[in-house]
């Protein structure tokens, strides 16, 4: 049976608030993406999660809560990583901490490790959620494990619609990049994925920020698989041009007409139509999607990201 596309109503939180608590699955909005949601205390319905979405199950899951000290419950906090919660939730920042030894959440979130990662999200939606189920809410986005995330409640029907009680309908997601995912490991931040905030701006709280390559004693963020956000098309990066058959997904004023992430040049335009253009664009033709280069600063590091997975080889 296909899941049923709610809107927003009262009623309708309300019932994707109770579905939740009853350890079915609910895809909600988020500002980055669409998350596919389970009660993060319930071992069935996170295992529920790794089910629909076919994730290998070492790959750890991010709990949202609805405010900083409803994650204080759930993880150890140092001075840094308060310094960060406070400067970005609600918000695209997701901070990956020690468990606390009575935290709730089933250790399946944590595949394994001793932290857990946690995020206050800034979609209205997505808190009046949170707040409704009153548990912690346990959300990977909203696609098949290995594809595109979902920025619109359609591709969540299209990816999943089989698997999840509801849908909510929250529109297209603003930021349209994941989270940018922080661990704070002995008082040291680490940035474990690029996402929708830029490394500079947490650089300005947080001070340098150490790559996981560069820090032995902190866990590579699993999620991190070469080929993670597979589209269908063979994907060519830094293209100056379309060649013969390929479609060219340009970037700024002097990309010729056409799909263009952002005809300004406009970053954060770029990120939010990220994952909407790929999916728009994808098929299974056997052409190429030739992108345009992205510069590598601010949120162009999380896009050039997302594209380098795109396009890595999925033979291997
Ligand atoms: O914007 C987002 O972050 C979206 C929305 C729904 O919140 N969620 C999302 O979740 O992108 P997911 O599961 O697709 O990506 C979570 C990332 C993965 O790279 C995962 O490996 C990493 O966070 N992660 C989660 N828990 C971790 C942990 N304890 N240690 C290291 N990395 C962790
Ligand atoms: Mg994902």
């Amino acid at each position: 049976m296909a899941a049923m596309l709610l809107e927003p109503t009262p009623e309708n939180l309300e019932t994707c608030a109770r579905a939740l608590r009853e350890g079915r699955l609910v895809a909600f909005p988020t500002e980055t993406v669409y998350g596919l949601g389970a009660d993060a205390t319930d071992d069935r319905a996170v295992a529920a999660i790794f089910e629909a979405k076919g994730r290998p199950s070492f790959n750890p899951l991010i709990v949202h809560v609805p405010d900083l000290a409803a994650a204080e419950a759930l993880v150890e906090f140092g001075d840094l990583a308060r310094r960060l919660a406070q400067a970005f939730w609600p918000g695209a920042l997701t901070l990956v901490l020690p468990r606390r030894p009575d935290c709730p959440v089933s250790l399946l979130c944590s595949a394994g490790l001793e932290t857990l990662a946690v995020r206050v999200p800034a979609h209205g939606l997505a808190r009046a959620l949170l707040r409704a189920a009153s548990v912690p809410v346990a959300a990977p986005s909203a696609n098949p494990s290995g594809r595109l995330s979902p920025t619109e409640a359609r591709h969540v029907a299209e990816g999943l619609g089989e698997k999840v009680a509801y849908i909510l309908n929250g529109g297209p997601c603003a930021v349209g990049l994941e989270s940018t995912v922080v661990g704070v490991f002995d008082g040291r931040a680490v940035l474990l994925r690029p996402g929708g905030v830029a490394a500079e701006e947490i650089e300005e709280v947080a001070g340098p920020l150490a790559l996981p390559e560069s820090d032995p004693a902190a866990p590579r963020s699993p999620g991190m698989l070469a080929s993670h956000y597979a589209p269908k098309r063979p994907i060519r990066l830094n293209a100056a041009e379309a060649r013969d058959g390929e479609i060219l997904l340009g970037f700024g004023a002097d990309a010729p007409p056409g799909p263009n992430l952002s005809p300004s040049g406009d970053l954060g335009e770029a990120a939010a139509n990220l994952f909407r253009m790929l999916h728009e664009l994808d098929g299974d033709d056997g052409r190429t999607l030739a992108v345009m280069p992205v510069p590598e600063t601010g949120l162009g590091r999380a896009i050039n990201d997302r594209l380098r997975r795109a396009a890595a080889d999925r033979d291997g």
